[in-house]
């Protein structure tokens, strides 16, 4: 018997409609899967906590989630307070428990309409793995002489030759387990950031020498978005560092249809502590509390949570339940041009998860 214990954190806007339907999924396949079985607990913390406490969560949050298997989070985020303080929960727990992996799959599902013209199902087909916890994301920096002309920012990026090889090694070995002949393509900007960047290249090349039997190329990250929207079909495996990994995966979100189907997944793979599963989107708040925000990419967290646990069958079953729902195009929200509300899309993955189980 199974028994996850699973920390929930909704948080703002949209993410706690989307954790909902997620979790009706994750309960759903503790139907079909046996002796698989959850044990959810819902912390409050984001910015509701925050306009009430002064934080977005505890200051002894991290050491309350350390004994739990995973965490599902919806998104942080919310008009009324600056951006720089309420995500600052997300980015200490990524740092914190050293998810220094971040998976961002993006696969173009049959059904689904894409911005560019003439990609078949499944033409694009990538995995960005973005590192999670150094970069330009390292919290240092500062401000002096504020609010005088003599006002100086400095912000950091931080790299560190262990930071930058661990994510590098990753992207291989991922590229080898995945069987087929993958090209792991890195993505920096080193003509222009001459120190850090340039390491990065060199422990790429190193690295890369390590795994003769894989494909590997470098790419500028500014010619690298024009070949997400040109060429995505050329990608495979991508690596790339906290601030472009992000950028470049709301851009494969967009080629592949929509921000309401990109999951993602910040790992640590020793598991010395808990993972952190959660869609790429945010807090959406141009249409939070309406019903109508895509459940899918939370759902397909949800199945990334599944597989890191370890549980392949439940794993597979949420993804092939999700492609039904896409391919029969009856049951989509209004981000891939349908009529239909968050929790029927979560109910109509719910059924199929039994239906495919019927059919063996
Ligand atoms: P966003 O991802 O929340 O939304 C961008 C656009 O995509 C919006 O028009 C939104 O309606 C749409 N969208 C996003 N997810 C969708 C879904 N599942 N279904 C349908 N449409 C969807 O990005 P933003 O507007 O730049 O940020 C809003 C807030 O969220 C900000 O406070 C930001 O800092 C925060 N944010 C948080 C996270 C996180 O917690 N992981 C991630 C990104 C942004
Ligand atoms: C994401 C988000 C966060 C990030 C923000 C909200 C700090 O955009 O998860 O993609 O940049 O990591
Ligand atoms: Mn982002």
């Amino acid at each position: 018997m199974s028994r996850y214990r699973i920390a929930v954190i909704p948080g703002d806007g949209v993410g706690v409609e989307v954790v909902a339907e997620g979790i009706k999924v994750l309960e759903a396949t503790a139907k079909v899967v046996e002796g698989l079985g959850f044990k959810f607990t819902s912390f409050g913390w984001g910015s509701e906590f925050y306009l009430r406490h002064g934080q977005m969560m505890p200051s002894d949050a991290l050491d309350v989630l350390r004994d739990f298997d995973a965490i599902y989070l919806g998104a942080m985020g919310d008009p009324r307070i600056p951006d720089h303080i309420t995500l600052e929960a997300l980015l200490s727990i990524r740092r914190g428990f050293d998810q220094y992996i971040c998976l961002r799959p993006a696969y173009l599902y049959p059904g689904v309409p894409t911005p560019l013209a003439g990609k078949k199902p499944g033409a694009i087909d990538m995995v960005v793995i973005r590192e999670n916890t150094e970069g330009e994301y390292a919290d240092v920096g500062g401000r002096i002489y504020r609010g005088t002309e003599a006002e100086v920012a400095v912000q950091a990026g931080v790299f560190t030759r262990r930071g930058t090889e661990r994510v590098i090694r990753y992207a291989f070995e991922l590229a080898r387990s995945l069987n087929k002949k993958k090209r792991v393509t890195s993505v920096t900007k080193s003509n222009a950031m001459r120190h850090s960047m340039v390491m990065w290249d060199w422990v790429f090349r190193a690295v890369a020498q390590e795994y003769p039997d894989i494909e590997s190329g470098s790419l500028l990250v500014d010619a690298a978005c024009m070949n997400f929207v040109r060429k995505p079909e050329t990608f495979d495996v991508v690596v790339a560092s906290n601030l472009f990994g992000d950028i470049l995966t709301d851009l494969s979100a967009a080629i592949v249809g929509s921000m309401g189907l990109a999951p993602s997944a910040n790992l640590n793979p020793e598991r010395r502590f808990p993972s952190m599963f959660e869609p790429v989107h945010g807090s959406a708040p141009d249409i939070a509390g309406k019903g109508i925000v895509n459940p899918l990419a939370a759902i397909l967290t949800a199945g990334m949570m599944l597989e890191f646990l370890g549980e392949a069958r439940a794993a597979a079953s949420v993804k092939q339940a999700v492609e039904k729902v896409l391919v029969e195009a009856e049951v989509r929200t209004p981000d891939l041009g349908g009529s239909s509300k968050t929790s029927q899309v979560g109910e109509a993955v719910v059924s199929k998860v039994a239906e495919l189980d019927r059919e063996g």
